[in-house]
């Protein structure tokens, strides 16, 4: 018997690409080629660098790094969001979802704060309105995210967002200082909303 996709080819890249708004003067939007000091910026960020291992960028790389996101867009490869003010101004963040298997139904969150977003709970709203704009827009079934296991911050963000963690992946990622394991968290399109 044939399996049809969970989201059919043509349906992503047919969605509006709209503005989603967050709570507390944030929303996400897409990357412009205006954004690119961001970009640089976030790859003078030793957490990360660490955690991400995004690599440096001239402001070259930025953009060509920003045209790609675009691109991945309209291939239907991946969905990046710059996290940035209402009021206007460069982001101070990056979520996203990548590893996109449409046809499967899933895909993974990725995301980073620049040091002047941290600390009041942007990403786990972020995260939330993410997850729904997947479920409910693009219509994926399940959604994971993935981090070193010795990245709590990640591991909060992950099960305040309503990811609880599913398992250890042992020597998943290599990061610069060897093999890290890594938390498995994952979210069903089925699961209760989230209450933040
Ligand atoms: C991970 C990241 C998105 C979290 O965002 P944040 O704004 O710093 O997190 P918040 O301040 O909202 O804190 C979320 C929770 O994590 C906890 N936390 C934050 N930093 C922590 C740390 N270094 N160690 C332990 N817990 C930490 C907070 O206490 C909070 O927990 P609580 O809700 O139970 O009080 C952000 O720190 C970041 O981008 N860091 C650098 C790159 C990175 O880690 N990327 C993720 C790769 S998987």
């Amino acid at each position: 018997m044939d399996i049809p996709p969970v989201v059919p080819p043509g349906r992503m890249r047919a969605l509006p690409r709209t503005v989603l708004g967050l709570p507390d003067g944030w929303l996400l939007r897409h990357w412009e080629p205006y954004d690119a000091p961001a970009l640089v910026a976030s790859g003078t960020d030793p957490d990360i660098q660490r955690w991400n291992r995004t690599g440096r960028f001239t402001e070259a790389r930025a953009e060509e790094r920003i045209a790609r996101y675009r691109a991945n867009w309209e291939a239907e490869e991946a969905a990046i969001w710059a996290i940035a003010p209402e009021a206007g101004g460069l982001p101070v963040g990056l979520i996203g979802l990548a590893d996109l298997d449409l046809a499967g139904g899933s895909g993974e969150i990725l995301y980073w704060l620049m040091p002047a977003g941290r600390g009041s709970g942007t990403m786990v709203g972020a995260t939330d309105r993410v997850s729904r704009w997947a479920f409910e827009e693009l219509g994926l079934h399940r959604l994971r995210i993935t981090h070193s296991v010795a990245n709590p911050a990640s591991c909060r963000i992950a099960e305040k967002a309503g990811f609880p963690l599913e398992g250890t992946m042992r020597g998943a990622l290599l990061h610069a200082d060897g093999w890290h394991d890594e938390h498995l968290h994952a979210r069903l399109r089925t699961d209760r909303p989230v209450r933040h």
